[in-house]
């Protein structure tokens, strides 16, 4: 089964509160948190003071994505926040292993994410440490941008990969995933499906956490 992760980026923030409780009430129990420095990407989000209030705001699960050039710098500071897991880029750590120890060793699960430029084969050795993958379906930076369908490969080799190996790590997918394209990109092999404009830019909410949780 299927499940989306709300991405928080696409939330209206003068009523960040109401947008997390719609969310929470639509049936979702993670959310998905973008973190931007500006440096790794070209845009800025918001830091640990955010995710802190968040988490006041939600039971939900907080899957924090660090778009940060130099990410292990605040690990910590994003798990005394309330993050429960927290992913960071390959592109940036070639050598991700020692990261997702030092994640784990702080309680928290821990997640490597790709580009859609990066071969998938770059990561597939080290999935075994990792209790996510998560690949990019845009360039990140920005949420509304178009679904990049080439990463759909990437998602099948990983979960094939992970299935041939017997691995446990969860295959997530984020950029421009849709109501349109939900289907296939579950199809392809992703279990978490991460959603900013378009979760948070319909009215029903419950009904697309529905589409979704028919799909496997
Ligand atoms: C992109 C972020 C995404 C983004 C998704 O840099 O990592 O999580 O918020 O937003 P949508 O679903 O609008 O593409
Ligand atoms: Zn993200």
């Amino acid at each position: 089964m299927a499940k989306i992760a709300p991405s928080v980026l696409g939330a209206d923030f003068a009523r960040l509160g109401e947008e997390i409780t719609s969310a929470d009430k639509a049936g979702v129990d993670t959310l998905h948190l973008d973190i931007m420095d500006g440096h790794f990407v070209p845009n800025i989000s918001y830091g640990p003071a955010i995710v802190k209030t968040i988490d006041k705001l939600s039971d939900s699960f907080l899957d924090v994505h660090l778009m940060l050039s130099e990410p292990e710098k605040y690990f910590e500071a994003f798990v005394k926040s309330g993050a429960d897991a927290i992913t960071f880029h390959l592109e940036v750590h070639p050598n991700p292993s020692a990261y997702a120890r030092q994640i784990k060793a702080l309680g928290v699960q821990a997640g490597i994410s790709i580009n859609p430029d990066m071969p998938v084969e770059r990561v597939l050795p080290f999935l075994k440490d990792f209790d996510y993958l998560l690949i990019m379906s845009v360039y990140p930076g920005f949420g509304g941008q178009k679904f990049i369908r080439e990463s759909l490969t990437s998602v099948k080799t990983a979960s094939e990969y992970i299935e041939s190996h017997g691995l446990k790590t969860v295959v997530m997918i984020d950029g421009g995933v849709d109501a349109s394209n939900a289907q296939e990109v579950v199809a392809a092999g992703a279990e978490i499906l991460v959603m900013g404009s378009a979760f948070f830019g319909t009215d029903d909410r419950a009904a697309l956490v529905k589409q979704v949780a028919a799909y496997s």
